[in-house]
């Protein structure tokens, strides 16, 4: 099915926290993603909603998280996403990565060759799993860059679990402590996102039609051999746009479903490149027969909301005007900021709020 609209890729990606103060040192500290932009969720504004990303906050960098101290865990289960990759150049900063977490406390496994990438694992302080994978050497190794998604691979043995070299991976790591996180550790964005589906062809079926995304990649999930592993992506035949690879893991015969809460993503937003695109995309999607929210205004960007067919909450998010549309560039992050129709209860809102470090 053509399309006439495709999304470049992901515009952030928003997460739950049970603490706002755990996420920022994490996520800032640690991990060394700038702060873009210190708010409260617009329908729940006695919540936070923290910015992270690039420095100015490029879309396909954004990770937002909610903060709902009360909120139960999560568990993932089809509909729902299962970890989120961040990007890094090479192997020899993702073995930094490796050995700067283990110096902080945070376990993590890894790393471990994908064939496409080297992925090292951990999880967030509430429990999210991320992954750090490299940025090559791509999908191209396996079948022709112009011609990615036409086949069913079968992985290697040496790439699935109990064939692959555990030990070596668990072995290797950097030599030396990394107190500070050096320009070949720069994470530069969402690589992938994975995501669990009971419905794959559907699924798949949904993000070609609704968002223009091509399948690049079939095969199977190299930790267990047997579910099938779809990955689709912006791709125009010849390259595949960086941060827009979304890939499903296939869990047709479970029943567990997710339980949405802390530690889990509660949606994904993909790209518009602007207002009048993203109305062309409301169009197109009731077209498609899904029920979509009007389009909010969420200051930084504006916003359209539906599922796919599994139930994972998606958005289409306009490029612009971007995080320095209410505070100077150089200083995003650095204070509260609500959106004028909440500036009348700015008083209360802070006093709701614990203050952030
Ligand atoms: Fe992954
Ligand atoms: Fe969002």
């Amino acid at each position: 099915m053509t399309t006439r609209l495709t999304t470049r890729g992901f515009h952030h990606i928003t997460m739950v926290s049970s603490s706002a103060t755990r996420t920022l040192s994490f996520y800032r500290d640690l991990l060394g993603l700038s702060l873009t932009k210190k708010t409260v969720n617009f329908d729940d504004p006695s919540a936070y909603h923290l910015y992270f990303g690039s420095e100015g906050g490029q879309p396909g960098t954004i990770l937002t998280f909610f903060e709902w101290p009360h909120a139960r865990k999560g568990q993932w289960g089809a509909g729902g996403v299962h970890h989120l990759a961040l990007g890094v150049s090479t192997l020899d900063g993702l073995l930094k990565w490796k050995r700067r977490l283990a110096d902080a406390g945070v376990p993590s496994n890894g790393p471990i060759d994908r064939g496409y990438f080297f992925s090292l694992y951990f999880a967030d302080p509430d429990g999210q799993i991320l992954e750090i994978a490299t940025a090559g050497p791509g999908y191209a190794i396996d079948e022709p860059a112009d011609a990615l998604g036409q086949q069913l691979l079968i992985p290697p043995k040496e790439r699935l679990s109990g064939g692959r070299d555990e030990q070596g991976f668990a072995a290797s790591t950097y030599p030396e402590p990394v107190p500070l996180i050096t320009p070949d550790m720069h994470l530069d964005g969402i690589h992938h996102i994975s995501a669990i589906t009971d419905q794959l062809e559907r699924a798949g079926d949904f993000y070609e039609a609704a968002l223009g995304l091509k399948l690049v990649k079939k095969t199977y999930n190299q930790d267990d051999g047997k579910t099938k592993h779809y990955f689709w992506a912006d791709y125009d035949g010849a390259e595949v746009s960086p941060h827009s690879s979304l890939t499903l893991f296939d869990w047709s015969a479970s029943t567990l479903r997710e339980r949405p809460g802390v530690g889990q993503t509660h949606h994904i937003a993909f790209r518009a490149e602007n207002a009048e695109q993203q109305l062309e995309w409301r169009e197109h999607i009731l077209e498609l027969g899904v029920d979509v929210s009007p389009v909010m205004e969420r200051t930084y960007f504006k916003s359209i909301y539906f599922r796919s067919p599994d139930g994972l909450l998606l958005e289409i998010a306009t490029d612009g005007p971007g995080f320095a549309v209410d505070e100077p560039a150089a200083t995003l992050g650095t204070t509260l900021k609500l959106p004028p129709w909440l500036e009348a209860e700015r008083e209360d809102i802070e006093k709701t709020l614990t203050p952030l470090p």
